[in-house]
């Protein structure tokens, strides 16, 4: 039976006591911390950067998961990563090419953190392929970046039971499978049904005074 990860996305939640939300996701059994960085140019939408990620990344035993929504990766990765990143998801769109994407997931790894490879909503998973031998994970949009609180889009998961499919075809089980968007009990079902291993969820989480039984759905 495949291990669920629940990664809180702290986007959703209090920034006034940012410190109090983290330690209830902790409390309330999630593994990994979702890190929306949003720079307002990639997305249309400004979040937080690295002194926020600098000033929480330690003060928890949860797995720094940094989703960086940004043009030039390859220029801020690996001040994320000193920052306290132990994920880094860049987008597969924010570079200019494959070689590009090789070259953001080959520095990610000599900055000592985990690679991730994101993609949008209307990216084919195909595009992926070529990196599955590179990367530690696959993160699946099932909204279009740049805001918490969205839809989610239920033709994400055939994308991702093809991605799973090809990767399973090819003999690559060493890569996770991240979906992001929209996710709630409903939604986690089927995302799990098609083969996800992390599960980011952020109004569904944050805001809410049972946020214990709400990771416990997610995981159920
Ligand atoms: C959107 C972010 C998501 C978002 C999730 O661009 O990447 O992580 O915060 O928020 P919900 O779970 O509310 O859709
Ligand atoms: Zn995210």
């Amino acid at each position: 039976m495949r291990k669920i990860i629940v990664a809180p996305s702290i986007l959703s939640a209090d920034f006034s006591h940012l410190g109090e939300d983290i330690k209830k996701i902790e409390d309330g059994g999630a593994e990994w911390l979702h890190f929306d960085v949003m720079d307002g140019h990639f997305v249309p939408n400004i979040s937080f950067g690295q002194p926020v990620l600098k000033s929480i990344a330690h003060t928890h035993k949860l797995i720094n998961d940094v989703h960086i929504m940004i043009s030039d990766p390859y220029k801020y990765a690996p001040e994320f990563i000193k920052a306290g990143a132990d994920y880094l998801t860049f987008h597969y769109e924010a570079c200019k090419s494959d070689s590009e994407v090789f070259k953001v997931i080959d520095l990610i790894h000599e900055c000592g953190a985990k690679a991730g490879l994101s993609v949008k909503p209307n990216t084919p998973i195909e595009k992926v392929y070529p990196f599955l031998y590179s990367v530690d994970m696959i993160l699946v949009m099932s909204v279009e970046p740049g805001f918490g609180g969205q839809k989610f889009m239920p033709e994400s998961c055939s994308k991702i039971i093809r991605l799973k499919n090809y990767m399973e075809t090819n003999k690559i089980d060493k890569v996770l499978i991240e979906i992001d968007g929209g996710i709630n009990d409903e939604t986690a079902q089927v995302a799990k049904l098609a083969g996800v291993d992390v599960l980011v969820a952020g109004s569904y989480i944050f805001g809410h005074d049972d946020i214990k039984e709400r990771i416990e759905k997610l995981k159920a």
